[in-house]
C-alpha cells in the first residue's frame, strides 16, 4: 500500500524489512495518522513468514521529534481518556518479530519512547535523545518514565525527565540505553542495524521468538519467576524441529538448515 508518513524500503538483506519514518517537514512528529500507517505496516510484516527482523529508522535530522504537538495541543481530558489517546502506540509491543531502532538526529519525547519500545536500540553518537515533555507542561505518556528508568536507573531518568535535558547517543551508550552508538549519520547506524537484523533473520524463527519473549519477561517479573519462566520456554523448545536440527548440525560439523518450526 501507499503510505504518506512512512516508507517501506528494500533492505537488501534476506528476511529483513526496513521502515523509515517519513514526515520530514515536521521532523517525523508522530501523529495519529502516522501510527495508523506504522501499525498497518507492522501487522503486514508480522504476518509475512519471510520477514524475520525489522529495522525502524528516521532521517539524519530526526528519528522522531516527539508526538505531534499541534495535534495534541487542544485535546481535552475527556477526549484523551475516552479515546484512549496513545494506546495505538503500544501495538509495536505485541510483535513477535524482533525490531531494531536505528536512531540518528532527534529522538525526543514520544520519539525516544518509540525507540525504547524496540527490542534493540542503536544510535549515532550525536543522536539527541530526551524527554522534554516537562517544557510543554506535561509528562512522558508512552512509557518513557518506566522504560527509561528501567534502562538507566532512577536517578539518571529522574534528572532527564524533570529537566528535559538533551541526552546524546554517546552518553546513552555509556548508560546502557543504547546497545551501540556509532560515528557518522543515519546511513552508518542503519547499516549496523541491518547487519544485526540479518544475523537475527539467519536463525530459527521459533528460537528467536522464544528468546525475545523470555528477555521481555525480565522487564515484568521478579528474578525467581523470570528464571522459572525461562526454563519452561527452554523446555518447550525441545519440541521444535529446529532444536534437533541445530544440535545435530553441530555434532556433524555442518551448517544448520532451519525449518523455522
Ligand atoms: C509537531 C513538530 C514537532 C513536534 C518539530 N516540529 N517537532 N511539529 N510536533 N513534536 C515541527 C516544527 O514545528 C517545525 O515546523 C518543523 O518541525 C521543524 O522544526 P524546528 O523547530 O523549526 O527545527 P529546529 O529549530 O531544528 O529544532 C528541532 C527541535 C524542535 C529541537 C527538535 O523542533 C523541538 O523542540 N521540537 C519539539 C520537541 C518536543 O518537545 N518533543 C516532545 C513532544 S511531547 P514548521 O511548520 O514551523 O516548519 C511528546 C509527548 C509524548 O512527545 C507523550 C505521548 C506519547
Amino acid at each position: 500500500p501507499q503510505y504518506e508518513n512512512i516508507l517501506i524500503e528494500d533492505s537488501q538483506k534476506p528476511g529483513v524489512a526496513l521502515i523509515r519514518l517519513n514526515r520530514p517537514k515536521a521532523l517525523n512528529a508522530l501523529s495519529s495518522a502516522l501510527f495508523v500507517e506504522l501499525n498497518d505496516a507492522l501487522k503486514k510484516l508480522e504476518e509475512d513468514p519471510e520477514t524475520r527482523a525489522i529495522v525502524l529508522t528516521g532521517s539524519d535530522k530526526a528519528f522522531a521529534a516527539g508526538a505531534d504537538i499541534l495535534e495534541m495541543s487542544t485535546l481535552t481530558f475527556a477526549e484523551a481518556y475516552s479515546k484512549n489517546f496513545i494506546a495505538p502506540w503500544s501495538y509495536i509491543m505485541t510483535l513477535r518479530t524482533p525490531i531494531i531502532a536505528a536512531v540518528s538526529g532527534h529522538a525526543l519525547g514520544g520519539g525516544c519512547e518509540l525507540a525504547m519500545m524496540c527490542d534493540i536500540l542503536y544510535a549515532t553518537k550525536t543522536a539527541n535523545f530526551g524527554q522534554p515533555e516537562i517544557k510543554l507542561g506535561t509528562i512522558p505518556g508512552a512509557g518513557g518514565s518506566q522504560r527509561l528508568t528501567k534502562a538507566i536507573g532512577k536517578s539518571k531518568a529522574m534528572e532527564l525527565i524533570l529537566t528535559g535535558n538533551n541526552y546524546s547517543g554517546e552518553q546513552a551508550e555509556k548508560d546502557g540505553l543504547v546497545a551501540k552508538a556509532v560515528d557518522g549519520g543515519n546511513k552508518e547506524v542503519v547499516d549496523l542495524a541491518l547487519t544485526t537484523a540479518a544475523k537475527i533473520a539467519s536463525y530459527s524463527r521459533v528460537a528467536i521468538v522464544a528468546a525475545k519473549e523470555v528477555v521481555n519477561k525480565s522487564q515484568d517479573l521478579g528474578i525467581r519467576e523470570g528464571v522459572e519462566y525461562e526454563r519452561r520456554i527452554f523446555h518447550s523448545l525441545f519440541g521444535s524441529q529446529d532444536q534437533k536440527i541445530g544440535m545435530k548440525a553441530f555434532a556433524e560439523k555442518k551448517k544448520p538448515e532451519w525449518t523455522h518450526s
